[in-house]
């Protein structure tokens, strides 16, 4: 049937018609807020390149993940800057490290927010790099045995999330068989499985002062031209025990976020990284562009491909622009 027997303006004339056949939603409950803590008291200072983010204290955290939850956000992702960094990121794995400090005040605190926690080396190391270092580049497997301890230290502050996003080989598995045999056989595992090489990492790295001194990321990281390989990367992750698989960035990935959503049965996370939250706050300054609308297209566009949850620096404003 063609026009004009067909018509498909009808079914768009008004707002309630829109939103009756709306074929995708978001609520509160998709996003997963990140958050970057330092040690200290009463810190809470913007992050330039990232405006309406802050580095924290725990304190400051512990406040603003309250506020946060009214909104009916109760994720987070937590980012650590800690107060000393050197080759092996020793801070990554301490008891009393910057991430342990804050996992133990948040669940005695606010016991129904999920805190998951980034397991990775590069804001710890003093080369910035993901891992130790052996012939200027990442050794992939002492650098495994690091990040299985790392989440281990997570999960028992009391973490009900860890997220390695190292890129490392055999580290999904590591950090499984790890955390069983410390009988956190519960903590789930959320792999940044195909994080890609990218610019857009950029206001991030200042976030958490991780920038690598020498060389990229390139060695770990995947090819931004690869998307069958995204493919290999989750299933692999899925066999060695994720129980989330990731996609990161967003943005420019939405075709890698449908073909993992349409080839693996687990969830699909989708991490919108800083640049692309930078990136809009950026031309929204300068009256190029809409924040809330051009938001919330991106958002909704990441759902559409299949990606929940997602990981937003926008959550608490999305939650407060969805519940208007
Ligand atoms: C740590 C890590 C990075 C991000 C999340 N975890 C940075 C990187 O790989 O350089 C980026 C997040 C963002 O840009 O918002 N490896």
């Amino acid at each position: 049937m063609t026009f004009p027997k067909t018509r498909m303006r009808r079914l768009r004339r008004l707002p309630a018609l829109r939103k009756m056949v709306a074929e995708t939603a978001l609520s509160p409950s998709d996003f997963i807020m990140p958050y970057f803590v330092v040690p200290g008291k009463g810190i809470k200072k913007e992050i330039t390149s990232m405006p309406g983010n802050f580095q924290m204290s725990v304190d400051v955290l512990l406040e603003t993940c309250e506020e946060l939850c009214t909104h009916g956000v109760n994720s987070i992702i937590l980012f650590g800057i800690p107060s000393s960094k050197d080759a092996v990121g020793s801070e990554a794995y301490a008891e009393d490290g910057i991430i342990q400090t804050a996992v133990r005040e948040l669940r005695k605190k606010l016991p129904d927010l999920v805190v998951c926690t980034d397991v990775c080396l590069c804001e710890y190391t003093d080369h910035g790099h993901c891992g130790v270092i052996r012939d200027n580049e990442v050794d992939n497997d002492p650098t495994v045995e690091l990040l299985a301890k790392m989440a281990v230290s997570h999960a028992r502050a009391g973490a009900q999330v860890v997220a390695p996003s190292d890129m490392m080989d055999g580290r999904v598995g590591a950090i499984r068989k790890a955390l069983d045999a410390a009988d956190f056989s519960q903590t789930i595992i959320m792999a940044y499985s195909a994080k890609y090489a990218s610019a857009f990492y950029g206001p991030f790295r200042d976030a958490a002062e991780s920038p690598p001194q020498f060389g990229d990321r390139r060695g770990y990281q995947m090819d931004v031209r690869n998307a069958r390989e995204a493919v290999r990367e989750a299933e692999l992750d899925l066999a060695e025990g994720a129980d989330i698989v990731m996609v990161k960035p967003a943005l420019a990935y939405l075709d890698i976020i449908k073909t993992i959503r349409d080839t693996c049965n687990a969830p699909v996370a989708a991490y919108s990284v800083s640049g692309e939250f930078s990136m809009v706050k950026a031309a929204a300054a300068r009256g190029w562009a809409d924040e809330k609308t051009a938001a919330l297209e991106i958002l909704y566009a990441i759902k559409r491909a299949g990606a929940s949850p997602i990981l937003t620096y926008w959550a608490r404003d999305a939650a407060i622009w969805l519940s208007k």
